[in-house]
């Protein structure tokens, strides 16, 4: 199993871990587990057209790591999307992730553009029913009308790939997601203009899944701890072949005496200003395509948060990837 599907599935237990507590919270019906109505998104709505299976290509494969998990073969996240890989635990069964290319039997050919996008977003499949939060639709939930857009017409354009993907989901699953579980709200709209700057950097870190990894979770519902956003995590689930670090301007633990040069190099080589490699964990493979604009606005964007002394040691002998 690669680190990623770990990933999802730690990350998983621990939302379910949590689900005594949120079943109180889901009686009191904030979302009800009522369907989410498919999004008004047409090329009418999200204005200019040109470019924009461009766009989508460079947000599955530089910003939201969707091949972390959809790739075929997750050692190459840049090859096919055709999934297959598994998530298995007690609480779930087995997940796997789908085939997103557009084979009308096996992928997303039958889906329209807007069951592709509220899949993405609030985590509902083309039938309403929800999906494993192995599928950070808490993040992705925030992605722009546009943006979302663009992922699924990439994701049409892409060779189809004749790929059955099963799952086998377990009866504490079941029950879940007739109780506890239910869609994320979407965020998304309109998203600042791309710029470099902390505003836009909010928008991007968010549907690139930094915070997923770099924020703490903690109490009953293991819900992510927005008051320490990136404050980085020195005890992850054991699963985790590496801790993620502080990303706030902490002068000691965090990041705070990194420039900007410094963020960018880190991301771009995998090596950070000590000399230390990032594990491949840290998907800073394909970050490292984004625009220098792109990564100067997540850059900007992390400088305006509290700093938060959290010293997060790095783990030893992470293998490198
Ligand atoms: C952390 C792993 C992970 C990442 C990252 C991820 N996904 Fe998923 N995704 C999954 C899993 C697992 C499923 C299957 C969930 C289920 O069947 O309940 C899934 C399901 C889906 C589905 C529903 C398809 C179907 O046939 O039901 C779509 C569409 C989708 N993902 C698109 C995306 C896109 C686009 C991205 C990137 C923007 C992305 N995913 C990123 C794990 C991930
Ligand atoms: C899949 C989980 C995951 C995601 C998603 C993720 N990171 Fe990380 N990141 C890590 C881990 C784990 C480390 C520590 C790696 C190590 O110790 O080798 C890390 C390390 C880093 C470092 C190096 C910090 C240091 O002190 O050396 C930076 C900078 C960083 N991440 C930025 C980001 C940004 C920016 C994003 C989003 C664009 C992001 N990360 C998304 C897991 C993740």
């Amino acid at each position: 199993m690669s680190s990623r599907s770990r990933l999802g599935s730690t990350r998983f237990a621990r939302v379910l871990a949590g689900m005594t507590a949120s079943l109180l919270a889901a009686a009191v019906g904030a979302c009800g587990g009522g369907h989410v109505a498919l999004p008004q998104l047409s090329t009418s709505t999200v204005g200019d057209t040109a470019g924009l299976v461009q766009r989508g290509e460079y947000v599955v494969r530089n910003v939201s790591v969707c091949g972390h998990c959809h790739a075929a073969d997750p050692r190459d996240p840049d090859g096919p999307l055709s999934g297959g890989l598994a998530f298995s635990n007690w609480r779930l069964g087995t997940i796997r992730a789908a085939n997103l290319t557009p084979d009308a039997g096996t992928g997303l050919g039958s889906w329209s553009e807007a069951e592709i996008v509220r899949a993405i977003r609030n985590g509902e499949d083309n039938d309403g029913d929800l999906l494993a939060p192995i599928m950070p639709y808490e993040w992705l939930s925030a992605m722009g009308d546009r943006d979302a857009l663009a992922v699924a017409a990439y994701l049409k354009s892409l060779r189809p790939v004749v790929r059955p993907v099963r799952n086998r989901p377990n009866l504490v699953f079941g029950a879940a997601k007739l109780f506890m579980l239910h869609p994320a709200r979407t965020e998304g709209g309109t998203p600042p203009p791309r710029a470099p700057t902390a505003e836009y950097g909010r928008y991007l870190s968010t549907v690139a899944l930094c915070a997923d990894c770099h924020t703490p979770r903690g109490g009953l519902q293991q819900a992510p701890d927005r008051d320490r956003l990136y404050a980085g995590d020195a005890s992850p689930p054991s699963a985790f072949p590496a801790n993620p670090s502080n990303l706030t301007p902490d002068p000691e633990t965090g990041i705070g005496r990194w420039s900007e040069a410094d963020f960018l190099r880190t991301l771009r080589t995998g090596v950070n200003p000590r000399g230390d490699s990032l594990h491949a964990f840290m998907p800073w493979r394909e970050y490292r395509r984004m625009t220098d604009d792109d990564l100067r606005a997540i850059y900007r964007y992390l400088r305006t948060l509290p700093p938060i002394q959290n010293e997060v040691p790095k783990k030893a002998a992470a293998p490198r990837g």
